[in-house]
């Protein structure tokens, strides 16, 4: 599949995004863990997350799904059923690295599969700390997936802390944790996202947090059963990014997104587009687990930044929006400490130069960072011309790749066209439907 760009209006309007990936994720799995009905409402229907629900109906859930409102007949801590088959998780690094921890305490054996990308995502970083704790994994030769996960008599309470700021491998060890033998202590030098320990929360598990000068202490207390809640899930942040840019690099825009997920661990790129000089606020807050509120974002114009590098682990899977901010900003952005780019669902770092390169942006790229030459442009004025060249841009299957690259090629000169898009559905099934209706111009080839 393929896009084709031309260059969009303003953008305008007030619309309401697809669900978090990341919590959809979560929802499933603690609600196939609970006692009783957990009712979710505005699951992520994505193919990642579906990758995850129909995981958990292979081992026996009943779970009744209408639309984004999905209805799970929690099964208990033990309740699991051997699946079949092998379990195929597609693109999703998130189901394989968290289910990992939960399948590690169950009592049958469960092989784990994904698609091309997948398998030769890094999965050495889960099964070194599971092992410590006493499970078993094989993994093929390279240390990636297929994963072939075998029962073990115990899983023991370790102290351990995370080589790389990695959400995954902090929550796989959370679901671990319940079905270890005591308490385990997870220590991260710099905050990842923490849905995991707001969902815990959320099903009545105990998580002590501890926040130390420069390391935060997650402690998990096992518990012989949790019970099922209600689920509310606000719309991903990291989508609206995708928008948020959007609105921010073309004349004429003021657009609101609504209920957007804003957890403070998730959105430091708000802080630094406003830095760059970006015309950003919020509405209508609120906190039930999650925090959220509507975002409304007018044209603006940027500049460049020297980017803190302990901001990465909470804007991660916005690089690339930011990298193309970057590219139409006034004077030079550097973004440092980005090696985890590389392990993506693609190398981001090296598709989004591949992206850079063929709008016709001038930058440096290093081993783990890139200064990108901001273009200058007059692009906040409507009567300005076009600032990038029209590309063929391939996405490298990356869905994030793919929508930051579209973005972009709506302030290009010309017809452009972004290749490889298919799994753009991984994370945002409607993009090119919300993109359009707001004034974007984004058409499948
Ligand atoms: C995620 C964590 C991040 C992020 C991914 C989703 C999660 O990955 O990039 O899209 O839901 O926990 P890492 O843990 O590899 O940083």
């Amino acid at each position: 599949m393929e896009f084709k760009i031309a260059s969009g209006n303003g953008l305008k309007g007030i619309v309401n995004l697809p669900g978090d990936k990341s919590i959809s994720h979560r929802s499933i799995m603690c609600a196939a863990l609970a006692e009783g009905e957990t009712l979710i409402n505005g699951f992520l229907r994505g193919e990642d997350c579906l990758a995850t629900l129909n995981a958990f109906q292979q081992m026996g859930v009943d779970i009744q799904q209408d639309g984004d409102k999905i209805k799970v007949h929690g099964v208990g801590l033990h309740g699991l059923q051997k699946p079949k088959t092998d379990i195929y998780l597609g693109n999703s690094g998130t189901s394989m690295r968290l289910m990992s921890g939960l399948l590690a305490g169950q009592n049958f054996c469960s092989t784990l599969t994904g698609d091309l990308s997948l398998s030769t995502r890094p999965m050495m970083r889960i099964v070194e700390p599971l092992a410590l704790m006493g499970a078993n994994i094989q993994t093929n030769s390279s240390g990636t997936s297929p994963l072939e996960i075998q029962p073990t008599n115990r899983l023991l309470p370790i102290t351990y802390s995370l080589p790389v700021a990695s959400a995954q491998v902090k929550s796989c060890l959370m679901f671990a944790a319940l079905y270890a033998d005591g308490p385990v202590v997870i220590k991260e030098t710099v905050q990842t996202r923490n849905h995991t320990e707001l969902m815990f929360k959320k099903f009545g598990i105990q998580v002590e947090i501890e926040s130390l000068s420069d390391t935060r202490e997650i402690k998990i207390f096992p518990k012989a059963y949790i019970s099922a809640t209600e689920i509310n899930i606000p719309a991903d942040f990291s989508s609206a990014a995708f928008l948020i840019l959007a609105a921010l690099i073309t004349p004429d825009s003021d657009l609101t997104l609504r209920n957007v997920g804003l957890n403070p661990s998730r959105t430091a790129l708000l802080g630094v587009l406003k830095e760059m000089g970006a015309d950003i606020s919020i509405s209508n807050s609120s906190d039930d687990y999650e925090p959220c509120g509507d975002l409304t974002i007018k044209s603006s114009r940027l500049k460049g930044i020297s980017l803190n590098p302990l901001l990465i682990p909470n804007l991660i899977d916005e690089l690339p929006v930011l990298f193309v901010a970057a590219a139409l900003a006034e004077g030079k952005t550097s973004i440092t400490g980005a090696a985890e780019l590389r392990a993506k669902e693609s190398d981001r770092l090296e598709a989004m130069a591949s992206s850079l390169e063929k709008l016709g942006v001038t930058f440096k790229l290093f081993e783990d960072a890139i200064d990108i030459q901001g273009l200058n442009q007059n692009f906040y004025t409507s009567n300005a011309s076009l600032p990038f060249k029209s590309a063929v841009i391939n996405s490298f299957g990356d869905h994030r790749i793919a929508m930051a690259s579209a973005v972009a090629c709506t302030r290009a000169e010309g017809e452009s066209v972004i290749q490889d898009t298919q799994n753009v559905v991984t994370s945002f099934p409607n993009f090119l439907d919300v993109s359009n209706k707001i004034g974007l111009d984004i058409r499948n080839n």
